[in-house]
């Protein structure tokens, strides 16, 4: 093992010596988060090379995920018979990152064309429907069956309304509107507001010296909404949300892909259902959604809005 090797895998030539190969070269599938069978296994078998077959992830030994790209050849005698395997691979996580970042973010303003040309003339027919119910609702008696049906489908029209309304704030071209603000007093506000008279309650955890943000609080109190009430959701029987906000300057080779800078990092974690891990890669997807009445389009706004702030967003579960 090489010294990349050691530090990838957190085990050092000597503490590995001896040990079996799936023990220290700890490898999984990435969409099922199975065990994969080892190219070593491959290669001995076939006696010939194998190459990157799945997006596969090594598990280090303190458990640090990486995206590896790996291949495997056999090591033969001068006779060509079989000594051994030598595994090569190196770490992609970085790179994997950067071109999800870029193809997720080409999908979204390609999107986002389409539902602003469509929002935009569908709110305006809204309007207009939203306004001769209102008339319609006026000459009808409160008591006749036909004012029931009016006010639903008033109810109806007020949720496709708010639905544009939010599409259209996704495909806004359009820069943020920033100003300075601190980043305490908008997250305390935004997510209190969210969660007032629901069985949700809210803790914060918040450095006291967080950098001060250049941010359009609109739009970001907007992502705080999606997210907390995503969170909300996620615990019908109630619970508690945490919110951590922290400094988290970001140097050269940055895990998250960043750009070298000042940055404030914000979590928010629930503890309700969670996202299985064959989700985790299309929650940011326009319209992905697993609920009956979602449209799948609170975290890819949310996603958008952070990436015009010069942020990126990630997720556990
Ligand atoms: N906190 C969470 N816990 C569990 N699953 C989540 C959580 N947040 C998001 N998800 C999953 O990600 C999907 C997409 O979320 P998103 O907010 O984009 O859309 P939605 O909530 O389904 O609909 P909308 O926000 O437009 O009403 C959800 O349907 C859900 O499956
Ligand atoms: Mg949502």
């Amino acid at each position: 093992m090489n010294k990349v090797a050691e530090s990838l895998t957190g085990w050092t030539q000597p503490e590995a010596g001896g040990r079996r190969l799936h023990e220290i070269f700890h490898m999984i599938d990435e969409k099922t988060g199975r065990p994969l069978q080892n190219p070593a296994v491959n290669v001995l078998q076939t006696g010939g090379t194998v190459g990157l077959a799945h997006r596969t992830i090594l598990v280090s030994r303190d458990g640090t995920e990486r995206i590896i790209a790996h291949s495997g050849a056999p090591i033969r005698d001068q006779g060509g018979h079989l000594l051994g395997v030598a595994l090569v691979f190196r770490d992609v996580t970085q790179q994997q990152k950067m071109e999800e970042d870029l193809l997720r973010t080409s999908k979204l303003e390609a999107v986002g064309l389409l539902a602003g040309g469509i929002a935009h003339d569908f709110n305006n027919l809204l309007t207009a429907i939203l306004g001769n119910l209102s008339l319609v609702k006026m000459s009808v008696n409160l008591n006749d069956p036909l004012y029931r049906r009016l006010g639903d489908a008033e109810i109806a029209s007020l949720r496709a309304r708010d639905l544009a309304q939010q599409l259209l704030t996704f495909a806004k071209g359009g820069g943020p509107i920033k100003k300075t603000v601190s980043m305490e007093a908008l997250l305390k506000e935004s997510i209190q507001f969210v969660l007032r008279g629901s069985n949700v309650g809210v803790e914060f955890f918040i450095s006291h010296d967080l950098w001060p943000v250049e941010i359009d609080e609109g739009q970001i109190s907007q992502v705080l909404h999606n997210l907390v009430i995503n969170a909300q959701q996620a615990m019908p029987q109630g619970g508690v949300i945490e919110v951590h906000a922290e400094n988290y300057p970001a140097g050269e080779r940055e895990p998250l892909a960043l750009p070298p800078g000042r940055y404030v990092r914000i979590s928010i974690r629930d503890f309700g259902i969670g996202i299985p891990k064959e989700h985790l890669s299309k929650i940011f997807d326009p319209y992905f959604t697993t609920k009956q009445k979602g449209s799948g389009l609170g975290l890819s706004t949310s996603y958008s809005i952070i990436k015009k702030h010069d942020g990126t967003m990630t997720v556990d579960s």
